[in-house]
């Protein structure tokens, strides 16, 4: 069956990436599960020995799922996207290459680690993307506080503590039947906590389900 990418040589390049990240996946589950056996872990967020391991991990978006978000943002003629969490672009690169089919538009994407951000530059370039991708470098609690026009399509794509301020910053530049996918919101939903609050709450317009994807992938529609 035919993938969702048209671009043979972007889909090329979306696969070496996706098996660099997939050859990631066992150390990093080990990584988490003696953390978790020690008892190291906490819901409030990660420690400095969790952020240092996961400094050059791509820990990019599984091909269904990212497949699905192009999907959307093509359903949806999404020519404004929010990325929330960019690491090397793996996702960015569907998002945008849906943008550009859209006819145009920006995927802004954010990354605090500046070698990832790097890498993701390279990665947007090799696209030939990178006229699609506003990538904003820093915490996404600064990088967000500006989003320039209504938004179509967001991608919650983070450690979960940052899914709450995230949204806060993006809800009201929402238009309505905007669409948000907030990734591993079962085999996280701890950390998710906060951020059902303020998709909950009547006074934000938010419906959701959960959508049986690896780990839960939750859909969210501005009403
Ligand atoms: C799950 S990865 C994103 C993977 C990406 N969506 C993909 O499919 O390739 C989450 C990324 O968010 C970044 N991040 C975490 N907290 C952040 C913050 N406060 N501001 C900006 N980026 C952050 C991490 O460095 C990490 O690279």
């Amino acid at each position: 069956m035919a993938g969702v990418i048209a671009d043979a040589k972007l889909q090329a390049l979306i696969n070496r990436l996706q098996a660099q990240s997939q050859a990631q996946e066992a150390e990093t589950g080990g990584f988490f599960a003696e953390r978790a056996r020690k008892m190291e872990l906490s819901w409030d967020g990660f420690d400095e020995a969790s952020h240092r391991y996961l400094a050059d991990k791509l820990v990019a978006l599984e091909p269904d799922k990212a497949e699905f978000c192009h999907l959307m943002c093509r359903a949806l003629r999404a020519t404004r996207v929010v990325e929330v969490g960019t690491s090397h672009g793996v996702s960015t690169l569907y998002l945008a290459d849906a943008v550009r089919a859209n006819g145009g538009g920006v995927v802004i994407a954010t990354e605090y680690e500046p070698a990832k951000a790097a890498i993701a530059r390279a990665n947007f370039a090799e696209a030939g993307l990178e006229r699609f991708i506003d990538l904003r470098e820093g915490d996404l609690r600064e990088t967000l506080k500006v989003i320039e026009g209504p938004v179509d399509f967001v991608l919650m794509d983070i450690w979960v503590e940052m899914a709450r301020p995230a949204i806060e910053l993006i809800g009201p530049r929402l238009r309505p039947g905007a669409v948000i996918v907030a990734d591993n919101t079962v085999s996280v939903a701890k950390g998710y906590g906060a951020f059902f609050d303020y998709v909950r709450d009547p006074a934000n317009g938010l419906t959701s389900m959960t959508l049986p994807f690896a780990g839960g992938l939750e859909l969210v529609v501005k009403g």
